[in-house]
């Protein structure tokens, strides 16, 4: 789904952050709150109604037929999470900027962007331009030593 609409824009922050306020103050353990500090990260996303779009992607485990069968899709999380990283990539190679953004949970995009319950939402990502200034946490990535073992 690709959303621009203002109005659609601003019901979606304030969903999202209704639960993102509820799992920064309720549902977070001490040690992942810890793994965020550096990020600098909390429940307000204002920038949910700033980016020009929002692309929200829904993952299928199941289709329903017309008769209202339901046949299983396999590999599903795979699959998309495959997808996922080359519509970033390619977002990258456009010069656009995003955030891949999985407010916990998320059930409200489905409510919001009338999607049926077989759909779940998988990834939000705020497509756009980055702002004039804009700054991202100094995060060191692994070296390719450390995440490949040649052979045995
Ligand atoms: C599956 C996944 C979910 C993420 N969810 C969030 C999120 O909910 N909120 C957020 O601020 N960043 C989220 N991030 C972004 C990470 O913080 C970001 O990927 C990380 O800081 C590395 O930065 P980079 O993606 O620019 O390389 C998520 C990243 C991934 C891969």
């Amino acid at each position: 789904m690709a959303v621009d609409d203002p109005a659609l824009k601003r019901e979606i922050r304030e969903a999202a952050e209704e639960e993102e306020k509820t799992t920064y103050e309720e549902r977070m353990s001490d040690e992942w709150r810890e793994a965020l500090a550096p990020l600098g990260t909390d429940w307000r996303k204002p920038f949910l109604e700033t980016a020009p779009w929002l692309v929200v992607c829904f993952a299928k485990p199941y289709d329903v037929g017309d008769d209202g069968d339901k046949t299983t899709n396999y590999y599903v999380q795979e699959s998309v999470g495959i997808a996922c990283g080359m519509f970033i990539t390619a977002l990258h190679h456009m010069g656009l900027a995003t955030l891949t953004h999985t407010p916990a949970p998320m059930g409200f995009l489905n409510e919001l962007l009338e999607r049926p319950s077989n759909e779940r939402p998988y990834i939000l990502c705020p497509v756009g331009y980055p702002a004039d200034g804009a700054t991202v946490p100094d995060i060191e990535k692994k070296s390719l030593d450390e995440i490949v073992q040649w052979n045995r």
